[in-house]
């Protein structure tokens, strides 16, 4: 009877942990990162509430707009200070609610852990902190004074800050490991301090005079010496982005632990106007100290990048500092709009992005004469609501060509009309303003373009005219439709919903809505002259 007893305990035991979706994961397979979630790769399609929506009363308002913007994931903070009132004693009221209202609308969540820093401050720590800091002591800055941050090289700070945030995470872990609703953790918020370039408390300064620490030089390849002899110009913000790097390591060390999340933190870049640390939040992971936080914070899997430039040279170049071998892309933070929605198209057709998410999404932010209708999503969001209803459709394509050479993204930039991709053996001419009725000022024009086989591609995105033609020397001058289909993939399925010929193909247009294509071609070699742009030849 026992047996039998042991045997069906154990069975179920069994059917527990094989029902159980698997931990989101962030792989990589050579150089190339991918984000998989419920075992299958995903791409954050997110948006981020407000600093102060995350309690029931707003976010129970808000569930309709999520749903106009199609997100598939909602970033919201979790604040130290609500969920630990008094020292030891722990609330997850709210966040309950908000895991159980997510996973209710369908929806994955990333958590943004407000603790010890956010935007180069320590606002959202308990006033049982912040009121005694005899115990959990700041900063100080170069005159010596007190600021509003608190100081990393403090064993206290980092005890509490860590404590919370296993609680926190041992609380994720009960409500939602059987559903895996929440995805990803942010370890703080834009960390670093304001108004100083480092720390420069009696107990910072000691630390200071110190060597640079062995493991640091060893990863840095650099030659041992003091902080400024090793670090220059830079020793400051270097010694600050060690302190708060490890500080933050030893956090995510310990959260994850409790439940093995990916861990990230995000970055206030010193690309915005001022280039001084200080004025933007020194020692955070900046483009500037990227190495230091590779090399002090190994239990995060990336350095996001908050990026709100509407300049699309500024914005290439930061997605191409922060995707890296040793790093993949993420962008937790950007605007909204049409630049941002062609935007969201070059961070991952063109750095690999695991994801995105403009910020603000909620209508319930500071501005009390805000007369927005609060029923629906702002029409700021239209162009990235379309973005996610269509990127939708093909995720599984986007991710297998990420990283391999075969997929890029092209947007319709200002005074630009044409934009031209060459890929292997193919060259394709997009035009923009077509057609040409169209409010050009609204460069709506953005796609991406992935070479499934040798003569097979897929195109998704809007507003853009397509050519094919064979490459130069290939040998072929001209390329036939053999067939082009829209649709859709269901997972890695694809779903025809209707061929394109005739007129579709003479105009060869993405739509204002946008579409999906799967087209397949064929080399040929026309008689007579070279012909200009014609696949097609209208009868
Ligand atoms: C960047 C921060 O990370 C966000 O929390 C928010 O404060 C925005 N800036 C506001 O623009």
């Amino acid at each position: 009877m026992k047996a039998v007893f042991i045997l069906f305990f154990l069975s179920w035991q069994l059917t527990l942990l094989t029902a159980q979706p698997p931990l989101p994961e962030i792989r990589k397979a050579g150089e190339k990162y991918t984000f998989y979630v419920d075992g299958e790769p995903f791409i954050v399609l997110g948006a981020q509430l407000w600093n102060s929506s995350a309690w029931p009363a707003i976010t129970d308002q808000f569930w309709n707009q999520a749903g106009e913007l199609g997100c598939n994931t909602l970033e919201a903070p979790v604040y130290w200070q609500n969920i630990e009132p008094e020292p030891g004693k722990f609330n997850f009221k709210e966040l309950e609610h908000l895991i159980l209202s997510a996973r209710e609308q369908n929806l994955k969540l990333i958590l943004l852990w407000f603790g010890s820093y956010k935007n180069g401050r320590s606002q959202y720590a308990p006033p049982w902190v912040l009121e005694n800091t005899e115990q959990y002591p700041r900063m100080k800055d170069g005159n010596g004074q007190e600021i509003y941050v608190l100081s990393a090289v403090s064993r206290t700070n980092l005890e509490a800050d860590k404590k919370a945030f296993a609680e926190l995470m041992k609380c994720i872990k009960r409500i939602d490991e059987g559903s895996r609703t929440v995805i990803m953790i942010q370890v703080e918020n834009e960390p670093g301090s304001m108004w100083t370039d480092r720390d420069y408390s009696d107990a910072a300064n000691r630390v200071f005079e110190k060597q640079v620490p062995g493991e640091i030089i060893q990863k840095l390849g650099k030659k041992p010496g003091s902080w400024p002899e090793v670090f220059g110009v830079d020793a400051p913000e270097s010694f600050n982005a060690y302190c708060i790097a490890r500080y933050i390591d030893e956090i995510a060390a310990e959260g994850r632990r409790m439940y093995n999340l990916p861990m990230y933190t995000n970055v206030w870049i010193r690309e915005n106007a001022f280039q001084r640390p200080g004025e933007y939040p020194s020692g955070g992971p900046t483009s500037n100290m990227i190495e230091m936080w590779k090399a002090a914070a190994p239990h995060l899997d990336l350095l996001a990048l908050d990026i709100y430039h509407g300049n699309p040279g500024i914005f290439n170049e930061l997605c191409d500092r922060y995707d890296r071998p040793d790093n993949p892309l993420f962008i937790p933070e950007m605007g909204n709009g049409n630049n941002f929605a062609r935007f969201q198209f070059y961070a991952l057709g063109n750095f690999n992005a695991i994801g995105v998410a403009p910020y603000g999404i909620d209508p319930f932010h500071v501005d009390p004469h805000d007369q927005r209708d609060k029923e629906n999503l702002d029409g700021r969001f239209d162009g990235i609501a379309r973005n996610y209803r269509l990127l939708r459709k093909a995720v599984s394509p986007i991710t297998r060509l990420q990283g391999s050479g075969k997929l890029v993204a092209i947007g319709e930039e200002e005074g630009m009309s044409e934009q031209l991709i060459r890929l292997e053996g193919y060259d394709v001419l997009f035009n923009f303003g077509f057609p040409t009725y169209k409010n050009r000022a609204d460069r709506t024009g953005r796609a991406l373009i992935g070479q499934l086989a040798e003569d097979e591609f897929l195109l998704v995105g809007f507003d853009a005219r397509f050519t094919f033609r064979p490459a130069f020397g290939s040998g072929y001058n001209a390329a036939e439709y053999v067939l082009v289909e829209q649709g859709r993939y269901e997972g890695d399925q694809w779903v025809r919903e209707r061929i394109w010929n005739g007129d579709a193909l003479y105009h060869s247009t993405l739509p204002a809505d946008g579409a999906v294509l799967r087209i397949k071609l064929r080399k040929v070699q026309s008689a007579g002259n070279i012909r200009e742009k014609a696949n097609f030849d209208k009868n």
